[in-house]
């Protein structure tokens, strides 16, 4: 059984991956993201709840859940990245290790994605790498829970 359990949550319009503005975001599903999340998952012996939604009240549901339910979080907010005090709220809350990711590079991008509420209460921000930023994004989740366990 796996040792921790990690929420992959993904905001508004992430469902559309692959038809989106493939050169911003890659030709990569959601579905083709989450099958290689699985098995990344599995190789650091971590279980995997991977949601998306278009709807910003529904993912601090999934936030507030993930206090019982998860030992970190990976968080692709989309756009509400940049917009979404409530969700920084509800990561505050949650008191889980949290890594913040993103397809492409939001620092390369328009002025209005460059600012984050969400990186403040995250550990770390990954960007930039397409479809590979959320295994890199498990890879430093899974970091940060062998770090916790040694500490406790
Ligand atoms: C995104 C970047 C955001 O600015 C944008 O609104 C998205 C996707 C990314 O993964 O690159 O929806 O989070």
């Amino acid at each position: 059984m796996a040792s921790a359990t990690i929420l992959v949550l993904n905001g508004p319009n992430l469902n559309l991956l692959g038809v989106r503005e493939p050169k911003t975001y890659g030709s990569e599903t959601l579905a083709d993201i989450e099958e290689s999340c699985l098995e990344r998952a599995a190789s650091l012996d971590l279980a995997l709840d991977f949601r998306q939604s278009n709807h910003e009240g529904q993912m601090i549901d999934w936030i507030q859940e993930a206090r019982e339910s998860a030992d970190g979080i990976v968080i692709n907010a989309g756009a509400y990245t940049h917009t979404s005090i409530a969700i920084l709220d509800a990561l505050r809350a949650c008191e889980l290790p949290i890594v913040e990711v993103h397809l492409s590079n939001i620092f390369a991008r328009e002025a209005y994605r460059h600012h984050s509420y969400i990186s403040s209460v995250a550990s770390g921000v990954i960007c930039g790498f397409g479809a590979q930023s959320y295994i890199l994004a498990l890879d430093a989740v899974a970091y940060l829970l062998e770090q916790k366990s040694q500490d406790d």
